[in-house]
């Protein structure tokens, strides 16, 4: 039987692709999207306890009542929004289904979607698989910040719905409180949702604060925000995180949640409900990264490679403008088979193709591969 593909032209499968180069080359891997730590072995030992409890039936839609309370505690103490823990929460699987779920909850055939590009990959494909239309805001040179004036531009009756992502993937750009209130003005008055991607939000550097929209009553108040613990305990094949919305956008989201999922396991989100007993965990995380961040910009100093800062997440652009003016893709492919480096082009987070000569390096990693990979780059 043959079937005409509905999504061909996707560039999910990007990643495989590069997967099967990397273990061809055996190639140092700093291309992809996850963290090169083991999670805490507490965390495997509470896991551990909740499977051997028989909790192997249907969990909640919503999630387990214990781990939303204890994510809305958390929210409470850090920015200071207090949501509902029975109808405010969503426990989702990651924050990729939760973006998932909350475009099909919310977005009718039509409906226009703002996205900045670079944008995650996931983004444009949820939207479109909705039936929603991506209308794309480049961020601007040279710090990869929103141009607001270009946003207020491209808002029409059809806007339903802004994506933002802070810290972002794959720039590490991050918002501070004018964008947070240029946002806020932008959206006021209209039946814009805002959905917040905030998956990196305890990892951000140099003493800036994580501009949560929780931070923002009025923001708040019409905006959906995914959060993960995946890349919050190095555990993103877990598939665990959470959505925060009013109370009827909440009922909206579970009912696809329902239809989608059903729900995620219980012996997961108890351990990690207790898991999150210990702030010092996910506090930490920032002076961690921060060090890794520090040591590879140290190390890549003496290269031909120009880092564009980041500010958070763990991953860092480079320009290779002095090297070569190949385009970013065959570059990332050259770099992995003659140097043994893999690396993202950033064009791939772009929907038309991008013509800087962009990499995206994921520094999540221990500190000898950093060394090994700068080595490499240096001798370029
Ligand atoms: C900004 C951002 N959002 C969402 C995700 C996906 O998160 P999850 O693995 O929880 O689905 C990622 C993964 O790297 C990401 O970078």
């Amino acid at each position: 039987m043959k079937i005409s593909s509905k999504y061909l032209n996707l560039e999910l499968s990007y990643f495989a692709k590069v997967r099967k180069l990397i273990a061809q080359h055996n190639a140092l891997n700093m291309a992809e999207g996850y963290s090169g730590f083991h999670c805490s072995s507490e965390l495997i030992k509470l896991v551990q306890k909740y499977l051997s409890e028989s909790l192997n039936q249907f969990a909640p839609v919503s999630g387990e009542p214990l781990l939303r309370h204890m994510i809305a505690e958390k929210v409470k103490h850090l920015y200071g929004h207090e949501y509902d823990e029975n109808d405010e929460v969503t426990v989702t699987a990651g924050s990729a289904q939760g973006v998932f779920t909350v475009l099909s909850a919310l977005i009718k055939e039509g409906d226009e979607v703002i996205v900045f590009e670079p944008a995650c990959l996931n983004y444009v494909p949820a939207i479109q698989m909705n039936g929603g239309q991506p209308v794309f805001v480049p961020l601007k040179s040279p710090d990869f910040h929103v141009d607001w004036e270009e946003v207020q531009k491209v808002i029409s009756n059809r806007t339903r719905m802004i994506i933002v992502n802070s810290p972002h993937n794959p720039t590490g750009a991050t918002f501070n409180e004018l964008d947070m209130l240029r946002l806020q003005k932008i959206i006021n008055g209209t039946k814009i949702i805002v959905l917040s991607d905030e998956t990196f939000e305890h990892i951000i550097f140099d003493a800036e604060s994580h501009q949560s929209m929780a931070l923002y009553p009025k923001l708040a108040e019409r905006s959906v925000i995914v959060s993960s613990f995946g890349e919050t305990f190095h555990v993103t094949g877990w598939q665990i995180g959470y959505c925060l919305a009013p109370a009827q956008i909440t009922k909206e989201i579970r009912t696809v949640q329902e239809v989608a999922i059903q729900s995620v396991n219980s012996p997961f989100q108890l351990a990690l409900a207790e898991f999150l007993h210990k702030p010092e965990e996910y506090m930490g995380l920032r002076q961690f990264y921060q060090q890794k961040r520090d040591l590879f910009n140290e190390l890549m100093e003496p290269s031909r490679f120009k880092p564009i800062l980041t500010k958070g997440t763990f991953f860092e652009i480079f320009c290779y403008d002095a090297i070569s003016d190949q385009n970013d893709r065959e570059f990332a492919v050259k770099l992995l088979e003659e140097q043994g480096v893999a690396a993202t082009p950033v064009s791939v987070f772009f929907h038309e193709k991008s013509k800087k000569h962009l990499l995206r390096f994921n520094f999540a990693k221990p500190d000898e591969l950093l060394r090994k990979v700068a080595d490499r780059l240096c001798k370029l």
